[in-house]
């Protein structure tokens, strides 16, 4: 079977296995995250995510950079964002906790960019009401997560384009139809606004320079498929006097029903909400969850399941499961044939339960919080 994979902000398609990730490295022109570049990290960190561990964070383009200058006393900023054309779902969490993460160990400001914008004009079927409904339903999901509201400033772009727009401007006049036909897939058919929407999202790295009158290093931690906006943006920074915005990738949390895909809003059945209740997790998971076990139980005993191209085994992977020792008896008993797909299934479904539990309480509380982190200009 032919397995075209595309990776763009706007089309995810095929199945990303570990070859394919190579492969995206290359065309991309990324670099690997190896051992050297996470001692250097675990030096100021004292430990180490077990998402960058484990690989799911795997790739970056100048970390070496942003590490230089931290060592020299000149910090970085973070900046990330959020397209809100939907519910939050758990792949969207993947990189903030890992975002988080930075901004509690390197103590920097996060700057979080919602482009309502951009969901309003790439979406035939949305409406600027119904983008700015979700926009404040995906602010409580980021909040919840516990970034420092001392240091978080979060960017709505129609409501602070008073700031984002001259900046945006300057980016715009250095970037032409033809490289975002070229990235971005672009037609003569694509409305304006998406073709200049680009400039919008490169604003963020780096309006902390210009508030500060002084350059500051960013980096972006991202699902790799947002990559493509910032080559264009790295392209066009220097020549505007900044610095190049650093990356972090993540690979994708995949959707239920295929191994290896990205999970998206499009399909219900195959996406789990921050808003899900236990019953709705339980009966996603049971039902849906793409399984590497055997057809029979006899079977499943005597050959043992794949870890490797179960979904309900990844999800623990890379986001569930933190504890490594965990990780591995599940993993083995999998394989071995002494733990069933119904017994694997049915601990991710406990403990998505126990973490939504916990993000849903801290959704409720973040509601009062709003104010606190939302950028003022
Ligand atoms: P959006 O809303 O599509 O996605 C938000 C973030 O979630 C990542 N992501 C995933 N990561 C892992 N597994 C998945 N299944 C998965 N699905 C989505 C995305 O890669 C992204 O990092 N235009 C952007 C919003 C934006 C932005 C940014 C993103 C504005 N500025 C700076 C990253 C960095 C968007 O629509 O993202």
């Amino acid at each position: 079977m032919e397995n075209e994979v595309k990776v763009t902000p706007y089309e995810v398609k095929g199945i990303l296995d570990d070859e394919e990730y190579k492969r995206l490295m290359k065309e991309f022109g990324i670099q690997g995250i190896n051992q050297a570049l996470l001692n250097r990290i675990k030096k100021h960190t004292k430990d180490i995510h077990f998402m960058l561990s484990r690989g799911v964070f795997f790739s970056h383009r100048d970390m070496d950079f942003i590490l230089n200058e931290y060592e020299k006393g000149n910090k970085f900023f973070l900046y990330t964002g959020r397209g809100p054309s939907g519910g939050t779902h758990i792949g969207h969490l993947l990189p903030w906790i890992f975002t988080q993460w930075l901004q509690e160990k390197f103590k920097v400001d996060l700057w979080f960019q919602l482009t309502d914008d951009e969901k309003f004009m790439f979406r035939q079927d949305l409406e600027l009401d119904q983008v700015k409904k979700l926009t404040e339903e995906n602010i409580l999901d980021i909040i919840a997560l516990g970034f420092d509201p001392k240091k978080t400033h979060i960017i709505v772009d129609t409501k602070n384009s008073k700031t984002l727009y001259p900046e945006a401007i300057k980016v715009a006049k250095k970037i032409t139809f033809s490289t975002t036909k070229a990235v971005f897939g672009f037609t003569n058919e694509t409305n304006v606004g998406s073709i200049f929407f680009t400039a919008m999202q490169a604003v963020p790295a780096f309006l902390p320079s210009v508030l500060a009158k002084k350059n500051i290093p960013c980096l972006i931690p991202l699902g790799i498929d947002q990559d493509p906006h910032f080559r264009i943006a790295r392209d066009v920074l220097p020549k505007l006097g900044y610095y190049k915005p650093s990356i972090m990738h993540s690979k994708f949390l995949s959707g239920l029903k295929v191994y290896g895909g990205k999970m998206s809003t499009s399909d219900p059945d195959s996406t789990i909400w921050t808003t899900d209740t236990p019953e709705e997790v339980r009966k996603k998971i049971m039902k849906h969850a793409f399984s590497g076990g055997q057809a029979s139980i006899e079977e499943h005993r005597k050959k043992g399941g794949n870890p490797d191209i179960d979904v309900a085994y990844q999800w623990l992977n890379y986001f569930f499961e933190p504890d490594d020792k965990k990780l591995k008896k599940i993993h083995d008993d999998y394989k071995s044939g002494k733990l069933l797909t119904g017994e694997l299934k049915s601990y991710l479904v406990d403990k998505i339960n126990a973490f939504l539990k916990e993000h849903q309480k801290k959704r409720e509380l973040a509601k009062k919080q709003v104010d606190k982190f939302m950028f003022k200009d």
